[in-house]
């Protein structure tokens, strides 16, 4: 549905985006996660016909974005990273305003402005003017502009940015709803946000592609180990425990890659347990634990969350820059 490929912006001497290709498929929502300045804006605006790329092609539902803009255009709905909302209008006028100059005909404008209202739940504001809006309804407002004419493509630029916890929760649930009905191509800098919404990742930093793969897949390639964590109380009942004959005993379970211990100022002994990968050892050591008579206080599992991966996956890049 939206196929990009060896897309590539330079501003000067900077290489805003680089070699980007990626093909989204039909009803699939991409979120392209990447920190300050990776290069997502500038994607979006070249993905929207915004901004012309120094190289590489866009091309959405068959229609080259060059060779036929206007049918490319057309089947694309954009929220862009600072929307210019007109404050003097309301809701409903704007949102109609926004359908003439998408080309709904005018005699479906009403309707189409209606369910776009419906599904963004702006209802209730219909007859407010924008200036008054609160943020979060606002960008529910940006997010009816982007769908009123009903097309097949919606590009997000960081739909929750700068919303309060509640406002983004609400806004990620609107985007969840509209699956389906469109194929959703969208930027955040916000991990959980990609492996909420996305399907697939696409993960940038300084305009090159890192990784591109569902949300449990990019955690399930990196994680080249699991851990166990324990927290064990250093003055146990009977007699006291030292850091050595904790990372002893637990070294000796099976399956075991590598331990540390180590006593906190509370007198609780921190430990982990490193194991390869699908080695789950919590039962194990909590069995062992407790068998030798010692006070456990706490046991986690330890796998590789998005951010770990995101850090894991630029770091190479950071340090190279630093
Ligand atoms: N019009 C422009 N002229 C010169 N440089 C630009 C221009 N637009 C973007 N850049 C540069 O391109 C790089 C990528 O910017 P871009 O806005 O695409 O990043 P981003 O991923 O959207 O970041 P953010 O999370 O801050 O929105 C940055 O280094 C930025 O300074
Ligand atoms: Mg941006």
């Amino acid at each position: 549905m939206i196929r990009l490929s060896h897309l590539t912006k330079k501003f000067g001497a900077c290489t805003a985006v680089d070699d980007l290709c990626v093909d989204v498929r039909e009803g699939e929502v991409v979120g392209l996660l990447g920190p300050n300045g990776a290069g997502k804006t500038t994607t979006m605006r070249m993905i929207t016909g915004f901004m012309p790329p120094s190289k590489g092609r866009v091309s959405i539902a068959g229609f080259d974005l060059y060779d036929h803009p206007i049918q490319a255009k057309r089947k694309i709905g954009y929220l862009p990273e600072q929307l210019p909302l007109y404050p003097d209008m309301t809701v409903c006028k704007y949102l109609a305003y926004v359908a003439a100059l998408k080309d709904v005909p005018a005699a479906r404008t009403k309707a189409a402005v209606a369910l776009a209202m419906e599904r963004t739940r702006t209802g209730e504001v219909a007859d407010t003017r924008i200036s008054t809006l609160s943020k979060g309804f606002r960008q529910r407002v940006g997010l009816a502009q982007a769908i009123v004419h009903e097309p097949p493509v919606l590009v997000l630029d960081e739909p929750t940015s700068s919303l309060d916890p509640q406002q983004r929760y609400e806004v990620r649930e609107l985007i969840t709803a509209l699956k389906g009905r469109h194929t959703v191509i969208l930027s955040t800098h916000i991990l959980p946000e990609a492996s909420d919404v996305a399907d697939r990742v696409v993960i940038i930093n300084r305009g090159k592609v890192m990784a591109v793969d569902t949300p449990a897949n990019l955690a399930g390639r990196l994680r080249a180990c699991e851990s166990v964590r324990l927290e064990i109380g250093a003055r146990a009942a009977a007699s006291a425990v030292s850091p050595d004959a904790v990372r002893e005993s637990l070294a000796a379970l099976p399956g075991v890659l590598d331990v540390h211990a180590a006593i906190g100022a509370a007198g609780i002994i921190t430990a982990r347990i490193d194991s390869a990968a699908g080695v789950d050892l919590r039962a194990e050591a909590a069995a062992l634990v407790t068998g030798r008579g010692w006070r456990l206080l706490g046991l986690s599992g330890d796998s590789l969350s998005l951010e770990e991966i995101f850090l894991a996956l630029t770091r190479d890049e950071r340090e190279g820059g630093a």
